[in-house]
């Protein structure tokens, strides 16, 4: 957009538009609602079962019998969905990573539970093998330790397909193997399942916020060497825009840049370069940087949290996933 040059001073004060809070409601350009949030959260096998993170204070894996209340709740604050990361026992965790498409596991069960309990509100589930794989990667990892694009892809296929069957309204495939995309959806139409939708990490990045996370879906203390294989350079703008486009090609509904606040850049190339529909995760180490700064009384927690979604909004997103949804929703709706 080109403007005309601003009027000088003292035709133009831009202080006016800030001179009382009435005003600055009525001029303010982006608005950040509940509808803007998804909620990411963790799941324990068991029942009555509440396992606080500890490096994401605030937040718990919950057993899905207090889950569901937790997910009644960010229905009725008007946040549209809810992204479900399990946490798997040991045992669970193998080379070919087959929990993941085994019917049954607990993020299927979660999802059908969800499904009839709380119809109203989307379910989310990630594609990738992390919490399943033997060597905490998303894919399939050969014997000299190499993450394998295709064999991975196949393995994502029934995963998804998988995750379909058991009701997920979208799918998140945050596992970077090229393809994916495209394979996830054709057989997504060839196994009818016309409506579901991919929401892609199209732009997803080898970075050190992840950690958190790793810890709580117990993930970390096994990732053999990192991602750097398949998630992208931090330092790389232009790769996120073919990534992008080649999952637009592929068949992805919705795309999603990953981290957030670091990557403002991209959010906002993404949106403007494709106009489709644009999300953002504020990831596990954004949460704890936020949450870790207001603990120690260095920041206002609260304030923070809020300019920090706004800022997605700011940037040309279309929502965030933020593991402050319910928090901020809560306080959205006072306001
Ligand atoms: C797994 C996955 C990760 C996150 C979402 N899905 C971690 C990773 O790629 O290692 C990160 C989310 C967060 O840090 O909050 N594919």
């Amino acid at each position: 957009m080109m403007f005309p040059p601003a009027a000088p001073f003292p035709a133009a004060r831009p202080r006016r538009l800030r001179a009382r809070r009435w005003i600055r409601d009525l001029v303010r350009e982006s608005v950040l609602s509940p509808s803007d949030l998804l909620w990411p959260l963790f799941l324990v096998d068991g029942e009555d079962i509440r396992q606080p993170v500890a490096s994401m204070p605030g937040v718990e894996r919950l057993s899905i019998d207090l889950a569901l209340p937790a997910i009644a709740e960010a229905h009725e604050l008007g946040i549209p969905a809810v992204a479900l990361f399990p946490y798997v026992r040991d045992s669970l965790r193998t080379d070919d990573a087959c929990e993941a498409w085994n019917p049954d596991n607990l993020v299927c069960r979660a999802t059908r539970r969800i499904k009839a309990e709380v119809p109203g509100i989307g379910v989310m589930q990630d594609v990738a093998l992390d919490p399943y794989n033997a060597m905490g990667h998303d894919g399939i990892v050969d014997a000299d330790g190499n993450v394998l694009n295709d064999e991975s892809v196949v393995a994502l296929v029934r995963q998804a397909l998988c995750q379909a069957e058991a009701g997920t309204d979208i799918l998140g495939p945050s596992d970077m193997m090229d393809g994916r995309i495209g394979a996830i959806r054709a057989a997504l139409e060839e196994n009818g399942y016309t409506n579901t939708l991919i929401l892609s990490y199209s732009a997803k990045y080898a970075s050190a916020l992840y950690g958190p996370f790793r810890e709580a879906t117990g993930s970390g203390a096994r990732l053999a060497g990192d991602k750097r294989t398949y998630q992208m350079d931090e330092a790389n703008t232009d790769e996120a825009l073919r990534e992008t486009a080649m999952d637009i090609a592929e068949g992805a509904d919705m795309v999603m840049v990953k981290p957030g606040v670091f990557y403002l850049d991209v959010c906002r190339r993404v949106k403007e370069t494709f106009g489709v529909p644009t999300f953002a995760y504020q990831v596990s180490g954004e949460y704890a940087m936020i949450r870790s700064a207001a603990i120690m009384g260095q920041i206002d927690g609260e304030a923070a949290m809020l300019e920090s979604l706004r800022a997605f909004r700011r940037a040309g997103c279309d929502g965030v996933l933020s593991y402050f949804a319910v928090e901020a929703a809560r306080i959205l709706r006072r306001e």
